[in-house]
């Protein structure tokens, strides 16, 4: 599939083996999702755009090539996707941060929005959205709904497990935005929940329940 990535890099795919396992406790659970988000920063922002500035070095003058535009925009969706952002800041520190709130009703498996707020002007932006967990997809293609009824354009969407029927959902409903994905999983349950999956990732992030 076209603007669909998965990133089989071997320090990605440990680490996620480590998030499975439900022996790791939160502390550890948050420091693997952070690294992980970092590492397939690294890979998906490869293609940020850059101008030649001038730098003088000990020895002389030269041109060399910096971050340009607008500054990026880092959207993680409300909560598990706040364990991601700081990864991403660790790139890019000087990124701004907008927030899309959604929760998934828990017979109905749809999303319900409680709080959306983007940084201006969003349509300049390349504009990174987090999730850990792509399930059904309809968080995320709420997500990217929202972004570009806001204006937004440039927008990368990034998980760190995928099923097969969410990315199937998200790449039909936005094919424009690239999706990196951490792993592509079997399926979901009856609960809509990723078989073999790592669980309720907000839960995990922050020891709730
Ligand atoms: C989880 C997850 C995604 C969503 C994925 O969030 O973090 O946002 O479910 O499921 P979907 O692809 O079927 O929409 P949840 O709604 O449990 O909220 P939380 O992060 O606050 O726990
Ligand atoms: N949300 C999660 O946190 N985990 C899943 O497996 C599915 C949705």
């Amino acid at each position: 599939m076209e603007n669909v990535i998965i990133l089989d890099h071997p320090l990605i795919q440990h680490k996620i083996s480590m998030l499975r396992d439900k022996n790791t406790g939160t502390n550890e659970f948050r420091s693997l999702t952070e690294e992980i988000a970092m590492l397939m920063g690294y890979e998906a922002l490869r293609d940020l755009p850059v101008e030649d500035v001038e730098v003088e070095t000990p020895i002389e003058k030269c041109m060399t090539p910096m971050l340009a535009g607008k500054k990026l925009a880092v959207v993680p969706i409300l909560r598990a996707g706040l364990g991601m952002v700081s990864g991403i800041l660790s790139l890019v520190p000087s990124a701004k941060v907008g927030h899309i709130g959604l929760y998934r009703d828990e017979v109905t498996h749809e999303p319900h929005e409680y709080f959306c707020k983007l940084p201006s002007p969003i349509e300049l932006r390349t504009i990174v959205v987090t999730d850990p967990m792509l399930a059904t997809g309809g968080s995320a293609v709420a997500a990217v709904d929202f972004i570009k009824q806001h204006g937004g354009r440039n927008i990368k969407f990034m998980c760190i497990i995928a099923a097969p029927d969410g990315l199937k959902r998200l790449h039909e409903a936005h094919p424009d935005i690239q999706i990196y994905v951490g792993h592509l999983d079997r399926c979901l349950n009856d609960a809509a929940y990723i078989c073999p999956g790592l669980g309720d990732a907000g839960d995990r992030i922050f020891g709730t329940k």
